[in-house]
């Protein structure tokens, strides 16, 4: 027993000599993280706490017992060490862990759906108001749900709510980014794998499938997976059932599936590097949510109550934010959306005082020069070194500009000079002075 890996053990009691226990005692020394179950005659109540503290006994069975009684409660142990193990590795996000716990508790559950909006997500504008309506309409069904949406754009909070939101919210819900993981990695992540399946496969691992049935899985960076990946997870969805990594056997499992992608992943479809019918499978719903800037609104709100979080954990008193710096923030694209919206408040707390007012002074940088009106320089490249003058520089951003424009307006001159305020003459001319030719119009456009 020494040399192999055991998940339990089922132990008999004989009286008077006690040598189920003692043997339970010993694997526990050997084997600290099997389970240990005892099964005894008679139960002596007097007796019972000494037994399962000496030897660290998961549960001890009286007769008369039944075997499935004893082959239920060994699924179950080896569930739990399943999700503890799980636990402990998703216990690092801990406000997600929170929600985990909170879930176990049905008032809290409440409390929380009322504080937000939806669920955890806060908005005011209609955009928002809209996609969490039919979020919701999303969250009563069982289809596979596709969420694509910028980085930071609140995927990850939306998977949630759905599944709060959905008649599964008792249950699991287990998240699983799929960038993170080699190919064989994940594999055995999501379906489990059997002992010795591969070089360090040293237990069965039951996999997040199998662990969540009956709940939701998250599928976070689904763009990532490799083409094998995406087979089995074609079949999973066809059929509900998946292979273990080693196994013979195909096990069946009942989770709902909620995907999620920064990239659009019809796109991916096109260039050839994602299923098409994969991606309809996944895509049962689909949810965009669209990025920060496109709801300037939110901002307002959002910041609102992101001073309020913060300023709770640090017990900061923070009053608020001046006119001003929150007319800034409106009028800054954020790139990285919520996210780093979120990080901005989190330093402005952290930089004002007990009892102020943040003000333009604590903003960052690239935020506190945004104005309403001013075209960021995004997109726009700065020369730097010897040779570029005052002169030279302004006419090399000069040149980009009027790239850029003229690429916005799909190189129809009139107007593309009309938003330069430009006439068409002195276009063309800055178009032949600056050498600018559609074929090299390799410009992204900004926004
Ligand atoms: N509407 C919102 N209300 C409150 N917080 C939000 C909202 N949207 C996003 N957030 C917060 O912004 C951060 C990023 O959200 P999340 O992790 O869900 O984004 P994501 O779309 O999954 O990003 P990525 O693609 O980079 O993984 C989180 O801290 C989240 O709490
Ligand atoms: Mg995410």
């Amino acid at each position: 027993m020494e040399a192999g890996d055991i998940d339990a053990v089922v132990s008999e009691q004989h009286y008077p000599d006690g040598r189920g226990v003692d043997f339970l005692k010993q694997m526990r020394v050997v084997h600290p993280n099997t389970i240990r179950i005892l099964v005894m005659e008679t139960v002596r109540r007097d007796e019972i706490v000494k037994l399962i503290n000496d030897a660290a006994i998961y549960q001890v069975v009286g007769a008369p017992w039944e075997p499935e009684q004893i082959s239920l409660m060994l699924k179950r142990a080896l569930e739990s060490r399943e999700l503890a193990r799980r636990h402990r590795y998703l216990s690092h996000e801990l406000k997600f862990a929170d929600a985990v716990l909170h879930r176990q508790n049905d008032s809290m559950t409440r409390a929380l759906q009322e504080t937000y909006e939806f669920d955890k997500l806060v908005f005011c504008s209609n955009s928002m108001a809209k996609l969490c309506n039919q979020a919701k309409k999303a969250a009563a069904t069982d289809l596979p749900v596709l969420i694509e949406g910028e980085t930071g754009t609140g995927k990850e909070l939306m998977a949630r709510a759905l599944h709060l939101f959905s008649a599964r919210s008792k249950q699991i819900f287990l998240a699983q980014n799929c960038g993170e993981l080699s190919d064989s990695l994940l594999q055995s992540e999501l379906f489990g794998h059997k002992r010795g399946a591969f070089t360090g496969a040293v237990g069965n691992r039951l996999g997040l499938f199998p662990a969540a049935d009956g709940g939701t899985v998250f599928l976070d960076e689904i763009s990532d997976i490799s083409p094998v990946m995406q087979v089995s997870l074609l079949r999973f969805l066809q059929e509900g059932e998946f292979k273990p990594v080693g196994a013979d056997q195909t096990h069946h499992s009942n989770v709902r599936i909620i995907a999620a992608s920064n990239r659009p992943l019809s796109q991916l479809v096109e260039e050839g590097r994602f299923r098409r019918d994969l991606y309809y499978r996944l895509r049962g719903l689909e949810l965009k949510i669209p990025p920060l800037r496109e709801r300037p609104e939110d901002i307002q709100v959002l910041t609102d109550y992101l001073i309020k979080k913060y300023a709770e954990k640090s017990s900061r008193r923070v009053v608020g934010i001046s006119a001003e710096a929150m007319q800034r923030l409106k009028c800054y694209d954020f790139p990285g959306n919520v996210r780093e919206l979120e990080n901005e408040v989190r330093r402005m707390v952290a930089m004002t005082e007990s009892g102020a007012i943040i003000t333009v002074d604590q903003l960052s940088p690239e935020i506190a020069q945004s104005r309403p009106g001013l075209q960021n320089l995004r997109g726009i490249e700065l020369p730097q070194g010897e040779g570029f003058t005052l002169k030279r520089t302004v006419e090399f951003i000069e040149a980009q500009l009027v790239r850029q424009a003229l690429h916005r307006h799909h190189w129809n001159h009139s107007r593309a000079a009309r938003e330069l305020g430009l006439s068409r003459v002195g276009l063309d001319n800055k178009i032949r002075r600056y050498g600018i030719e559609r074929a090299t119009d390799g410009v992204t456009q900004n926004g």
